[in-house]
């Protein structure tokens, strides 16, 4: 059997590869044209996994409780601020030298001295000011996309992981960015609560995308794959 010259087949999420990432920028507030938000949804489409999406102002704004309430719970938990620390890339040289985690220019932040960022960011990193950005984040966005899974099993999160994957494309393609607030499903007391706020019955939220119009950030850097996946 031999195989044939069938040709490529052009893809725009395919395309939208290079181009996608988390803009966790303030957006400019123009909402997303109805036709644009049907693509998105469809390219979201797989199973076991549906996608919400909220576009109207005040059902956002509670959306934006919620994520105010588990933001705090997380900013006052000792044990997540040192964990996201670990994960803070405050300068370029840490950046490049580690090629993982979330490096300060990503989320606009100001790029800092290791020896000052360390001990200044207990001082910087308060609920006030955290839950000021979210609210600044959301009220620009044009919505949020929230995907909710039929069942909480190994499938079903992966399939989450691929909705959205699908929804960040589609959205790239279209010049729309997006960028995750997902604390309401990461404080566990808050996910029955956002269930409700949205109807989502007995399934459940996985992951909260806020979406709109902005500038491209920084991009995030990674790790090579031979560095993370070695052959048997
Ligand atoms: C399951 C999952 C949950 C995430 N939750 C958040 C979040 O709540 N807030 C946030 O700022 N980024 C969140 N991130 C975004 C990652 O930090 C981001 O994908 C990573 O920085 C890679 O950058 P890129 O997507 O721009 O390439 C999440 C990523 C994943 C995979």
């Amino acid at each position: 059997m031999s195989l044939g010259g069938a040709g490529v087949q052009p893809d725009p999420l395919f395309d939208a590869i290079f181009e996608r990432q988390c803009t966790r920028s303030v957006y400019d507030g123009r909402p997303v044209p109805a036709d644009d938000l049907t693509a998105m949804t469809e390219a979201a489409r797989v199973a076991g996994c549906s996608v919400l999406l909220v576009t109207g102002k005040p059902k956002m704004e509670q959306v934006l409780e919620l994520i105010i309430a588990a933001n705090t719970a997380q900013v006052e938990d000792p044990g997540f601020v040192s964990e996201l620390k670990h994960w803070l890339r405050f300068n370029p040289a840490e950046a490049v030298s580690l090629r993982d985690g979330l490096y300060s220019a990503c989320s606009g932040n100001p790029s800092l001295p290791s020896w000052i960022a360390n001990p200044a960011f207990g001082l910087v990193f308060t609920a006030e000011g955290e839950n000021a950005k979210c609210a600044d984040q959301v009220r620009s966005s044009a919505g949020f996309a929230v995907f909710v899974t039929d069942r909480n099993d190994a499938e079903h999160w992966v399939q989450a992981g691929r909705s959205y994957q699908r929804f960040a494309l589609a959205a790239t393609a279209l010049g729309v960015r997006h960028a995750f607030l997902n604390q309401p499903v990461e404080v566990a007391r808050y996910r029955p609560e956002l269930a409700a706020l949205l109807g989502a019955g007995d399934r459940r939220p996985d992951l909260v995308v806020r979406f709109g119009y902005a500038n491209p950030m920084p991009r995030s850097l990674r790790r090579p794959v031979s560095d993370v996946i070695t052959a048997a």
